[in-house]
């Protein structure tokens, strides 16, 4: 596969790890907290995560390229409220969504239509959680803050949970 591309893939692979990475380091952090369905939300996103990086593996390698494993960064493990966790969170998928953009500039470039239209998937996909993280902040700004309805909200993601996982079927 083109050089170029595949340098590329490889580095979104390493961004869709850190990704998983940061969204356990979330996990844990709400559930020593107390907020377990958000705990149980941002495990189960973790997961998602390090499927978008897998589906990216088996793609390269599938088109003669070579998928390499990333390093380890750790991530911010602190966080000074369940709002700050949700506003990294949607921060983070905002800039994820612009290196997908480049990747699929970067394909037009050099004319490899192939994993351009692969990469569709993940345009879409980002459009998908830049919406349900915007509406997750919405919640929790209107909420404003309040511990108890913090808690109101936390029992909240863990019914979003339920309703994505069945989804899901
Ligand atoms: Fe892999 Fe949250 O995008």
């Amino acid at each position: 596969m083109n050089k170029k591309v595949e340098k590329a893939l490889n580095k979104q692979i390493e961004l869709e790890h850190f990704s998983s990475q940061l969204y356990l380091a979330m996990a844990s952090w709400a559930e020593k907290k107390g907020y377990n369905g958000s705990a149980n939300f941002l495990y189960a996103h973790s997961e998602e995560e390090r499927g978008h990086m897998l589906k990216l593996f088996h793609y390269i390698n599938d088109r003669g390229g070579h998928a390499i494993v990333p390093k380890v960064d750790q991530p911010v493990l602190d966080y000074k409220s369940i709002q700050d966790v949700f506003k990294e969170i949607y921060e983070h998928e905002k800039m994820i969504s612009k290196e997908i953009n480049n990747l699929v500039g970067l394909c037009y470039d050099e004319r490899d239509f192939t994993t351009q239209s692969f990469l569709q998937w993940y345009v879409t996909e980002q459009i998908e959680e830049e919406n349900l993280f915007s509406n997750i902040l919405d919640k929790l700004n209107l909420l404003g803050g309040d511990k108890a309805k913090m808690y109101m909200f936390d029992s909240e993601m863990e019914k979003l949970l339920s309703a994505q996982q069945e989804a899901e079927g």
